[in-house]
């Protein structure tokens, strides 16, 4: 893949996670931030494994890996089915996410193959058909959305007939979108996309084809400390991408998130309280119902 062919907003994701820049320290807190709790509580992630018991190995995709945060908490508060492997492949635009990854990947995952790309340009010949699970956590916001029917199709190729896509992103009304959204308006970035929404993705798949899908709500509200601004500023630099990470004095003083962080404030626990609404949205080739998610 050209970086030319990248959307602006891929690029900037590119950008923010590349070698150096990702503060791991600030990252971690953030990633305790229930996001990752919430949907591994709020789904039966077990019976989803279960259902491949009796394979010595299944295949996983995990599109948009990141550092590898999402199957480290669910190795930590799963119950796994014994005697199974999973050869797992990672795909990501970030090069240094892919690096990182492959450090962090517990038994019984086995990290086989890193893809460095975006989803949108992936071309997947040789694995279609491949994968038992893909898992797209957190991952999907800078699809292009005239590209967004593309990608779900490429998904949906890549799965086995008893194969299960995740995808787990924000609603439109959840404080992620609003600070993009902000963000984007107070920068007059109009060439950036906002995000992909969670009610985009679900109503591209609720079209008429023969998937079967399910949704979960994972509704949780951020709290940051007042005592902690430097984690609100990684919280905002994070959200917007921003190639040049601003100090919470910096956000401060654009009048903008001033009153939005203003209203955010919550003066009885001293924190701010950001409101996320997220969708686990899942689908699957076979047809027939597949119970509820
Ligand atoms: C918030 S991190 C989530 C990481 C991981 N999935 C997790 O939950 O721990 C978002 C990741 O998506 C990747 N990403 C951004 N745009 C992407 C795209 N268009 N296709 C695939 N991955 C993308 C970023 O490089 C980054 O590693």
């Amino acid at each position: 893949m050209t970086r030319s062919s990248q959307s602006e907003i891929t690029r900037r994701s590119n950008d923010y996670y590349r070698a150096g820049a990702l503060d791991h320290e600030r990252w971690a807190k953030i990633a305790e931030l229930p996001d990752y709790d919430r949907v591994i509580a709020g789904f039966d992630w077990a019976k989803a494994l279960d259902v491949h018991r009796g394979k010595t190995s299944a295949a996983i995709l995990d599109c948009g890996c990141g550092i590898g945060y999402f199957p480290r908490r669910l190795r930590e508060k799963v119950p796994f089915p014994p005697h199974l492997t999973f050869d797992y492949d990672t795909l990501d635009p970030s090069s240094y996410s892919l690096t990182e990854h492959r450090k962090n990947l517990p038994h019984p995952f086995k990290a086989r193959h890193s893809i460095n790309s975006s989803i949108e340009d992936f071309r997947p010949e040789s694995w279609l058909g491949a994968y038992e699970i893909i898992w797209c956590m957190h991952s999907l916001y800078t699809v292009p959305r005239e590209r967004l029917r593309g990608v779900l199709s490429t998904l949906a190729s890549l799965l086995t007939p008893d194969g299960r896509c995740f995808i787990y992103l924000p609603k439109k009304r959840s404080a992620y979108m609003a600070l993009f959204d902000l963000y984007l308006k107070e920068t007059g970035h109009e060439r950036i996309q906002p995000y992909l929404t969670a009610e985009e993705v679900l109503s591209e798949l609720t079209g008429p084809n023969t998937l079967t899908v399910a949704t979960v709500d994972c509704d949780f509200d951020h709290w940051i400390d007042e005592a902690e601004p430097q984690t609100l500023a990684t919280y905002l630099n994070q959200i917007s991408l921003r190639p040049v990470r601003l100090t919470f004095d910096e956000w401060q003083r654009n009048t903008g998130f001033a009153s939005y962080l203003d209203e955010a404030f919550d003066p009885e626990r001293s924190a701010w309280r950001f409101r996320q609404e997220m969708s686990l949205i899942s689908f699957s080739r076979r047809s027939g119902a597949q119970g509820s998610a």
